[in-house]
């Protein structure tokens, strides 16, 4: 067989790095329009990277059985002054697996479910503070729905002082996350210099380092007050050990509470931003979610989130517009052979999410919002997925999409809304997320709930 030879971009790193900042997916579909389904950029990290999208390819990679791919926290280093060195995303190998094993049970299983009533709640409280009439921002409305779920349901703080404070100093952190200036600071490591207290660095140290405070004084009350028959996902991280009986540090416990933070808090809300829009601009989408809600009569949230029209809104709004758009960098720890081409072992591979979701192929006119598709016809895991794949694969998943649909029902059942603006909305980047640009504007017609 002919080995087939992988294209590398022409264009300069720095206008690489500079195009995938402000016009990420022109970038990346005329990369693949230009170079084929392979091709090697260096926009990220300053790493040279192979983009891979095609699902034969991630098949083949991601294959457990194959042992092609390493996913080295080591990779992941720009997240450091972010979550902390304690972070789960920058763990290597087996500490990986293990942090991962000790994190994860509180996202699957019963435990998640006992948490479905209280997410419809604090979204019911959030909506309540609409007025009819009033014009207002969907992905406001979602964060504040989101950040209220991490605090309360993961976190386990409810209404109080450090509630109040927490949520105002995270809110402000994530903000700064949102404008090109800011996501490049994230982005680019070279420009992460404290100048000072108005520095943007510097404001985004000072900001952490006061976050940092409120959780290690909340770590610290939790283990002086050890109350049993609490079910929130901070308290099952103290409380969790692993094989050996070893539990968590209390940075380990404080960084890995600020990854779920970053991790669990804006994706979610920026996924409900999207789906509300794609639901208010289609008339029959919205009909058709609003009879099949209407006619489930239970409010039960497990019979909810298994509501076929409602999951495949869900998953239709990952696909066209995947939050996140690639996954974490992996490594080749042997060569392999995709699809003809030669990749030599050590090669820094950047699987990419939104290339993926876009192939005509599978989804033929990907551009259009058709949740159908999912009724139809079943995606394999390398040719939908928003949540990545293999050892790093996300692990609040079954968690994200149990709560979109919890809090999506609980809006479309209890409120009519209408979308404010007829010109379609665009992505836009949103630090390292694809967020709808301007957030969506709504305004609420009616209360339709009892
Ligand atoms: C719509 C919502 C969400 C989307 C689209 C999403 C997507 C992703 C993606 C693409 C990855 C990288 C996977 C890979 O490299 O293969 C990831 C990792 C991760 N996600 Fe999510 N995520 C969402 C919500 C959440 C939630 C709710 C949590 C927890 C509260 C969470 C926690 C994490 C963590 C901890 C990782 C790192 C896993 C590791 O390093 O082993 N995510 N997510």
């Amino acid at each position: 067989m002919t080995i087939k030879q992988i294209e590398t971009l022409k264009t300069p790193k720095i206008i690489q790095q500079i195009e995938s900042i402000i016009k990420p997916l022109e970038f990346l579909e005329r990369s693949a329009k230009n170079y084929g389904e392979l091709f090697f950029t260096s926009f990220f990290a300053n790493l040279e990277t192979l983009v891979v999208s095609h699902p034969q390819d991630l098949q083949e990679l991601f294959n457990p059985t194959n042992k092609f791919l390493d996913a080295p926290g080591t990779a992941n280093e720009i997240f450091k002054p972010l979550l902390g060195e304690n972070s789960l995303i920058v763990q290597n190998g087996e500490h990986h697996q293990k942090l991962r094993k000790l994190i994860m049970p509180p996202f699957h299983g019963e435990q998640m479910l006992n948490h479905g009533q209280q997410i419809c709640d604090i979204t019911r409280q959030a909506i309540r503070c609409l007025k009819l009439g009033e014009t207002f921002i969907a992905r406001h409305l979602s964060e504040d729905i989101t950040m209220t779920v991490i605090l309360k349901v993961v976190f386990g703080i409810n209404d109080g002082l450090r509630f109040e404070k927490l949520k105002n100093l995270i809110t402000t952190w994530l903000d700064l996350t949102s404008s090109p200036l800011h996501a490049s600071v994230l982005l680019l490591p070279y420009l992460q210099k404290d100048l000072g207290a108005w520095s943007p660095w510097g404001i985004f140290l000072r900001l952490r380092q006061q976050i940092d405070e409120e959780l290690m004084a909340e770590i610290l009350e939790r283990r002086q007050q050890v109350q049993p028959l609490r079910f929130d996902i901070l308290s099952l991280l103290i409380e969790a050990e692993d094989e050996n009986g070893e539990a968590m540090s209390d940075v380990e416990v404080r960084d890995n509470l600020l990854t779920l933070l970053n991790a669990g808090h804006e994706t979610i809300a920026t996924a409900i931003a999207w789906a509300l829009y794609w639901i208010h601009q289609q008339p029959e989408v919205y009909e058709k979610v609003l009879y099949e809600l209407q006619s489930l009569n239970t409010s039960d949230p497990i019979k909810i989130a298994q509501l076929p029209y409602l999951t495949a809104i869900c998953q239709e709004t990952l696909r066209i517009y995947p939050v996140i758009l690639f996954t974490f960098p992996r490594i080749t720890i042997r060569s392999v052979n995709l699809r003809g081409y030669h990749v030599t072992s050590g090669t820094y591979v950047l699987p990419c999410i939104y290339l993926t979701h876009r192939r005509e192929d599978l989804y033929p006119q990907p551009e259009k919002f058709q949740p159908e598709r999912f009724i139809n016809r079943k995606y394999s895991s390398y040719e939908f997925w928003p949540f990545g794949g293999g050892s790093r694969q996300c692990l609040g998943q079954v968690f994200a999409l149990f709560e979109m649909k919890l809090i999506l029902a609980t809006i479309l059942l209890n409120y009519q809304l209408k979308l404010e603006e007829k010109k379609p909305v665009t992505p836009a980047r949103r630090g390292f997320l694809l967020a709808p640009q301007g957030g969506v504007k709504m305004s609420l017609v009616a209360n339709t709930g009892c």
